[in-house]
């Protein structure tokens, strides 16, 4: 396969490297991930993460087992196994059905390349789309709240929610970023933070409780998030503690805006109480790890409840930005994401 470099995944002298998400700020770290076993691992650890990221790394170790000469079945086995290593983000499971398809073509080894490098190319121009149709929904002047990281590292391209500030930022419509810091992986205090100081964006860093106040305050004047799974009624599925973001919107009047790509649409699934919510290990609540170090603060046997993602009902939500441009509420009222 040819050379391919993202912010976060690279493809050299057909050898498939990652951006250890878990290591930056502090370090940049490139690790291999050249086998099911390893990607797996790497998901599973959240050092590949976000929800397009996923997909579109599994998209490309297949493609690049299949040059190895990995057989039809053995590539099969491989792409299911890939699948269930995350449940949530429906790119996963959207981008290896292509996969899949192209893996029944007679000559399924250059067709998985080709459909990999094309899932690559396409994600790049769906980020492109969103950040054109959410950039005109940002006032001058505004101060925006996001949560979790939606950028470049999540994605092939200049990110869904964070791809959108960028660009009002480059329209000059930007005055400060609320940035969460999304307990308990910390995806916006390491790495949002880190994308939104590289961009140039002003932003300030706040712990995920301090996000009712500012928007009592009138500091506030929209929240942009990203999405793991957008049900065929509009409900969303996001990284844990959107939901609470999109209360406290409502109740401060405030416009909830989600963007993410085609690729994050499920319309087979009805609302969100049919999304699979990943629970996760205890010892992400109990303490934190990462390159910083390693800390338990709860005691040993602290009984833990930690789901990775929550559900925002639609009808918390403003707008969905999609590459094809914003969805209104009416228009999912009238069912345009269940219209396949
Ligand atoms: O557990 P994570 O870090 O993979 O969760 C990521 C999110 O919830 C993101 O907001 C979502 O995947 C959109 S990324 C463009």
């Amino acid at each position: 396969m040819q050379t391919l470099q993202t912010t976060s995944l690279r493809v050299s002298e057909n050898q498939l490297f990652i951006l250890d998400q878990q290591a930056l700020p502090q370090a940049s770290r490139w690790l291999e991930a050249n086998s099911v076993e390893s990607l797996v691992g790497h998901i599973h650890a959240l050092r590949v993460r976000g929800a397009p990221l996923i997909g579109l790394s599994a998209s490309l170790l297949l493609a690049l087992l299949a040059e190895r000469g990995l057989t039809r079945d053995a590539l099969l086995q491989a792409l299911e196994i890939l699948r269930a290593s995350r449940p949530t983000a429906v790119n996963l499971m959207n981008n290896l059905d292509r996969m899949k398809l192209a893996l029944a073509e007679e000559d399924f080894v250059p067709a998985l390349v080709t459909e990999a490098l094309r899932l690559i190319e396409e994600d790049k121009q769906l980020c492109e789309s969103i950040a054109v149709a959410g950039s005109e929904l940002v006032k001058p002047g505004s101060r925006l709240l996001t949560h979790c990281n939606t950028g470049g590292l999540a994605t092939a391209g200049v990110g869904t929610a964070i791809g959108v500030i960028h660009r009002a930022h480059q329209q000059g419509k930007i005055a400060n970023v609320w940035v969460d810091e999304t307990r308990p992986l910390l995806q916006g205090g390491r790495l949002t933070a880190w994308e939104l100081g590289e961009l140039g964006v002003p932003y300030q860093l706040i712990t995920d409780s301090m996000a009712a106040s500012l928007m009592a305050k009138g500091e506030v004047d929209a929240v942009w998030v990203g999405a793991d799974r957008i049900a065929a009624n509009g409900d969303v599925a996001n990284k844990i503690g959107t939901y609470s973001l999109a209360v406290l919107a409502k109740y401060h009047g405030i416009p909830f805006y989600v963007a993410a790509p085609q690729t994050t649409l499920d319309s087979q699934c009805p609302n969100g109480d049919a999304i699979p919510i990943e629970q996760r290990a205890a010892s992400e609540v109990t303490g934190v790890a990462g390159s910083f170090g390693a800390v338990q603060w709860a005691p040993e046997d602290a009984k833990v409840y930690n789901p990775a993602f929550d559900v925002t009902p639609a009808a918390l939500i403003s707008g969905w930005v999609l590459d094809t441009g914003v969805v209104t509420p009416e228009q999912v009222a009238g069912g345009i994401f269940a219209i396949k």
